[in-house]
């Protein structure tokens, strides 16, 4: 499916699928894009139509004039995205960290949507130690993982359930009974994948999401493809991200080509999004991500619509910006 952004609406072949914006028109300099979309796929709000090429521009230049002494908010035609950009990814965990303590000091019962890589271990690492030190209390948290590999017992070394408990969870003393990842050994995956969205849902949603960016831009597991997906799906991992996985298994063949992950739908209507990428190997998808046209080629680009979305970044993610 292919819909075109133009004028007040989303164009699209079947009337049910076409997005009303109510918002003021916006035509001049008329900005257009391609944007792609699965059958249901409903926002929670109201969409803002597209960002001008010019805005964006005045971005880089912001970015540039202020050295990196962030954060910036880039106004694009009334979406509003933060970027943060910080020397190193040590600098980047900070601000991260005082992000997450600061939702946690608002709302002590904050459900918190975790992610896994090597991205977020540095931020780990920061919460263990703003928890040690007293700063933040993490006992009445939920947490909810993006993902799991399909396969892959809890106690699997290389289970995202191991990871998490190995890097933050057990260090903080989390109770189990407030930690959720999708069952990798379910019996009926796509059963499971539906009981995985309906905790979720009945938790309230997640207040805060932890994101990292895969090369090809996914987020999650959600790999480039011809639609957004909906909700928590079994995703087949595409050959690029299995050879980014490879780096955790012994050989090739050890590395799941299933997981499960939340939809880009069920990531979407997390009240917060924080996206955190650092290395020079991240900057052009994350140019894609912030300048390009939203498609599910990029899945981290429909982000660009989230209304309350926070890129934080070290110099060498953001040096394409
Ligand atoms: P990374 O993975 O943090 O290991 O780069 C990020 C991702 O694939 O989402």
């Amino acid at each position: 499916m292919r819909f075109l952004v133009g004028g007040d609406a989303l164009i699209a072949p079947h009337s049910r699928d076409v997005i009303r914006y109510r918002g003021p028109m916006r035509a001049s300099p008329p900005t257009f894009s391609v944007f792609y979309i699965a059958n249901n796929f409903a926002p929670a709000y109201e969409i803002p139509i597209l960002h001008s090429a010019n805005k964006l521009c005045t971005i880089k230049e912001a970015l540039k004039r202020l050295f990196f002494e962030t954060p910036i908010t880039i106004d694009k035609e009334g979406i509003c995205m933060q970027i943060f950009v910080r020397d190193n990814p040590q600098q980047v965990a900070e601000v991260a960290g005082a992000l997450i303590r600061a939702q946690v000091l608002r709302k002590p019962q904050s459900v918190l949507g975790l992610a896994t890589g090597s991205t977020p271990i540095p931020l780990y690492d920061e919460l263990v130690r703003l928890h040690g030190a007293g700063q933040v209390d993490m006992s009445r948290i939920t947490t909810y993982n993006l993902d799991e590999y399909a396969g892959l017992a809890a106690d699997h070394p290389q289970s995202y359930h191991f990871f998490m408990w190995e890097k933050l969870l057990s260090r903080i003393g989390m109770n189990p009974s407030q930690v959720h990842l999708p069952n990798g050994t379910a019996k009926d995956l796509d059963a499971e994948c539906q009981r995985y969205e309906a905790q979720i849902e009945a938790a309230g949603g997640i207040d805060l999401q932890v994101l990292g960016i895969g090369h090809n831009g996914h987020i999650g597991f959600n790999e480039p493809g011809d639609v957004f997906s909906n909700r928590t799906c079994v995703a087949q991992l595409t050959e690029s991200t299995i050879q980014a996985n490879l780096r955790f298994f012994d050989s090739e063949d050890q590395v799941p080509r299933t997981a499960l992950t939340m939809g880009i739908r069920t990531i979407f209507q997390s009240r917060e999004i924080l996206l955190i990428a650092c290395g020079a190997a991240k900057a052009n998808i994350i140019a894609q991500m912030v300048h390009g046209a939203i498609t599910p080629q990029v899945p981290a680009s429909v982000l660009q619509l989230h209304p309350n979305t926070r890129l934080l970044l070290d110099k060498e993610a953001a040096a394409e910006l």
